[in-house]
């Protein structure tokens, strides 16, 4: 597929999606946003793809944010669904039902945090900065980082960094439980590769069912949370892949899993 402001690229299993505006630090435009979109649907219609990597073009920055020259034409009338839009594109990211790994080889802030944030685990290069700055700019995140910043790093931090706009950087950011780890920038996108591919390896039903469950432990109560795990369970109970690897080790080999 071809794209004005992203790269998607098919590596096996793996889908890479490069934000590709590196003269704007990959700030998140109208355009960016609709193709995110149709490229997040590519891959959860293809069959081949069994995880997601997000990543940054050029050495600054993953995402700067929303663009800024377009979130200056907002006003009373039009602001709530320019929210609403950038919330949509990065819901349907986060409830993908394949794993979806950021790289973040640079500037996170606002937008870019936020995108980050909709994705499932985040590795980071050594210079990763972190921040939802908006209240620079006299704006509130908009893009859910209210939400999920506050369900991931607590409200304490999340309060903090919201309030103050303070930019963090990697350490910082794996201490307060943002980043999963940090990687060298040379290595970062192949170590987020080598993660993904591993992931590959798993029967594709346990890992979407793994990612629907741990998806209720945000979202519900724990009992219905519970509930959605047995629920889960009980479907992949009735897979190909279940039998196939529950017979492997049973039978000391390794599993074939196909994906049923
Ligand atoms: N929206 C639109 N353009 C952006 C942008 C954004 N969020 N972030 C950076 N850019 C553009 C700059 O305007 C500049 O464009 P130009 O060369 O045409 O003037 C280019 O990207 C490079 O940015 P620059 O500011 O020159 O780089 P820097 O290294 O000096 O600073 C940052 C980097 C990230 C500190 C700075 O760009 C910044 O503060 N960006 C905005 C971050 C922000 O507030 N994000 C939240 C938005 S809701």
């Amino acid at each position: 597929m071809n794209f004005e402001t992203i790269i998607l690229e098919e590596k096996g299993h793996i889908c890479l999606i490069t934000l590709n505006r590196p003269d704007k630090l990959n700030a998140l435009n109208a355009t960016l946003l609709n193709e995110l979109q149709k490229a997040l649907q590519f891959c959860a219609d293809s069959e081949k793809c069994r995880a997601i990597i997000i990543t940054g073009s050029g050495p600054k920055a993953f995402a700067a944010g929303a663009d800024i020259a377009q979130l200056h034409e907002q006003n009373a009338e039009t602001g709530g669904d320019f929210a609403r839009f950038g919330q949509a594109v990065f819901t349907s990211l986060e409830y993908m039902r394949k794993p979806v790994i950021a790289a973040v080889n640079g500037f996170a802030l606002g937008g870019g945090c936020e995108l980050a944030l909709s994705c499932h685990m985040r590795f980071a290069a050594p210079g990763a900065k972190f921040g939802q700055p908006e209240v620079n700019l006299g704006i509130i995140p908009g893009y859910g980082g209210t939400q999920r910043l506050t369900k991931l790093v607590g409200s304490a931090k999340a309060t903090e960094l919201i309030l103050t706009g303070n930019i963090i950087n990697a350490e910082e950011a794996i201490r307060i439980g943002l980043v999963n780890n940090i990687f060298t920038a040379e290595t970062l996108l192949e170590e987020c590769m080598n993660i993904a591919e591993l992931i590959a390896t798993k029967a594709p039903l346990a890992i979407s069912g793994s990612l629907a469950a741990i998806r209720s432990a945000i979202d519900c109560s724990t009992s219905e949370g519970m509930e959605s795990e047995a629920l889960h369970f009980g479907e992949i109970c009735g897979t190909e892949d279940f039998k196939e690897g529950t017979l492997a080790f049973l039978e000391k080999r390794q599993a074939n899993f196909k994906g049923l």
